[in-house]
């Protein structure tokens, strides 16, 4: 599976993404080592902090189904580019802080960076503190 194809599916998804407040749709599909693919969409909601991301959810579905190693997260929008907002890129930084994150406008304007380079000094709980003592 290249970045084309997965970004793609991202593409694809993102016509289920429920967004009548703001009207923007995200997809991600995120290709896992084993080869299988999470995919998420936004969802909005009335009290608009329960609003969830695309990226979030398709990270969910892929821990839900016992899956924590990827291999590349594609993420496309109803209107250009897809970068992952910062509670994403942190919630992303837990599972896949070396994982390319693949989005563009269209399939022949892609741009790949890793969620590390989206979040420099990125926290985690594991690296900061010796939780393993208490
Ligand atoms: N959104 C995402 O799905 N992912 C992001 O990284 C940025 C924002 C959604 C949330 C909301 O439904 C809409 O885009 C507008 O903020």
């Amino acid at each position: 599976m290249d970045k084309k194809e997965l970004y793609l599916i991202a593409k694809e998804v993102l016509k289920n993404a429920y967004t009548p407040f703001s009207g923007f749709k995200v997809g991600a599909a995120i290709l896992a080592k084993d080869g299988r693919i999470f995919k998420g969409v936004n969802v909005e909601n009335s009290s608009f902090g329960g609003t969830i991301c695309a990226e979030r959810n398709a990270c969910l579905n892929a821990i839900t189904e016992g899956c924590k190693d990827f291999e590349m997260i594609a993420i496309a929008t109803s209107e250009g580019f897809g970068w992952p907002c910062g509670m994403c890129r942190q919630f992303l930084y837990e599972f896949a802080p070396d994982v390319p994150v693949i989005t563009g406008p269209d399939e022949n304007h892609l741009q790949e960076k890793t969620i590390k380079e989206l979040l420099p000094e990125g926290f985690r709980l594991e690296e900061t503190f010796d939780y393993n003592k208490f």
